[in-house]
């Protein structure tokens, strides 16, 4: 297994009206960006002094990162030094080279010549554009603060970066969006010579302002078959671009697939840093192992509050829940049938023993109604596993 690093940047300059994310709509100048950069590098060195001490979660000194991943909120607004100042501090612990990815979560808006500069030299190789819609007029239903011309001039210019990964994230599926006009965008987006792009299907999250409206019965909620229609072109689309789907959302071309969110799917340990982060780490009592999940606090004042009073600990910012093992079963299960690749028997078997065998009743099940394959080595949803893929992992469960 491999190991990740995820930091929460929670700040925005607006907010989008689909979003639910833990993010706050704050105005540039009020962005607490040193004490937000000196509560990670708190929080970091916490975590490894307990981790040292307690010689537990696997994240020891001198650990190989596969990835690390800054995500937001809108972390492009960071200063390329607190970056610079955060990389630094991670690379003196763990063990980082050249191929460790390092993506930063960026909106348009806020990259220019400069900030990439920046960004790279501090070590970012990846960068996740938020283009949502090559539309303007549904970026400003979106309350997105860019055009779709600031989008794709940001794409250009990261392009001229040798070593440096780029990936767009689009949206569909929104009231009034046929087949035909996402297909168009798509095919727009593609046709840049894009190595990476994720597609994600609208939803409608409690604690957002799109949820509110469809709530008062102002917009209509998703329609679920227009979408699934808008999948299936998807997938379309994109193997004919050579841009297969390796995960149910996620396309690239071979080689460029996220290595970060690979660690999650792949259900990998990985540490979370921030407010509202999550990590995911993997324990040893005695002889046996147990999977350990932390979520930090929310809010980024009782975050900071807590990290920089030296509070990191179980009372100051986060929470500890220990996974049993049928629900790790279970959220193995789930991820892993998000991807193209699938579950290796192999791979199952090292975790949890003999237990795959239990699952051959609804393999059968999922493979007679074409939502999965299956050889000896590994069970992978179909193209239609991943259209339905609730359906899928519901079957599988009984
Ligand atoms: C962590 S979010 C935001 C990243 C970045 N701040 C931005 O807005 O571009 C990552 C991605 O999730 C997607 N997303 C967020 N809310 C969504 C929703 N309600 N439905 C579908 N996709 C959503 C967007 O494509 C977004 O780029
Ligand atoms: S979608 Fe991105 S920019 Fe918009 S509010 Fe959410 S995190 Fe911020």
């Amino acid at each position: 297994m491999r190991n990740h690093i995820y930091i929460h940047f929670p700040f925005c300059l607006s907010k989008c009206h689909y979003c639910d994310f833990n993010s706050y709509p704050t105005d540039r100048d009020a962005i607490p960006f040193e004490a937000y950069t000196q509560a990670l590098l708190n929080e970091l060195a916490y975590r490894c002094r307990l981790f040292e001490e307690g010689g537990l979660h696997g994240f020891g000194k001198q650990t190989p990162i596969d990835s690390i991943y800054i995500g937001g909120g809108t972390p492009s607004l960071m200063r390329p030094r607190d970056v610079d100042k955060l990389l630094a501090a991670i690379r003196k612990i763990f063990t980082c080279d050249t191929m460790t990815e390092v993506t930063i979560e960026a909106n348009p808006e806020t990259l220019n010549a400069h900030t990439i500069d920046g960004f790279v030299r501090s070590g970012i190789n990846r960068f996740s554009i938020g283009i949502q819609s090559l539309n303007n007029k549904t970026l400003k239903q979106f309350r997105r603060i860019h055009s779709a011309e600031q989008a794709l001039a940001v794409l250009e210019l990261l392009n001229r970066y040798d070593g440096v990964k780029t990936s767009a994230d689009l949206i569909f599926g929104f009231p009034g969006q046929g087949v035909d006009e996402w297909v168009g965008e798509l095919k727009r987006v593609m046709g840049l010579g894009i190595n990476h792009l994720s597609c994600y299907a609208l939803s409608c999250d409690r604690g957002s302002s799109y949820y509110e409206k469809v709530k008062r019965g102002e917009l209509p909620p998703p329609d679920p078959d227009l979408v699934g229609h808008m999948l299936e072109a998807t997938y379309d689309v994109a193997e004919t671009a050579g841009i297969g789907a390796y995960e149910i959302s996620n396309f690239a071309r071979e080689g460029f697939e996220c290595r970060h969110n690979l660690g999650y799917w792949r259900y990998e340990p990985y540490m979370g840093l921030g407010a509202g982060a999550c990590g995911q780490y993997y324990c040893k009592e005695g002889s046996s192992d147990f999977l350990v999940r932390e979520v930090n606090r929310y809010s980024p004042d009782d975050y900071m509050r807590a990290v920089l009073k030296g509070q990191a600990d179980a009372d100051g910012i986060f929470t500890p829940e220990k996974i049993s093992r049928d629900q790790a079963v279970f959220e193995y299960l789930m991820m892993g049938l998000r991807l193209r690749e699938g579950i290796a028997v192999s791979d199952f078997r090292s975790r949890f023993g003999d237990l795959l065998e239990g699952y051959q009743g609804e393999i059968d099940h999922c493979v007679h109604d074409g939502l999965l394959e299956t050889d000896n080595l590994a069970i992978r949803p179909t193209r239609k596993g991943f259209i339905f893929n609730n359906r899928l992992v519901l079957r599988m469960m009984k």
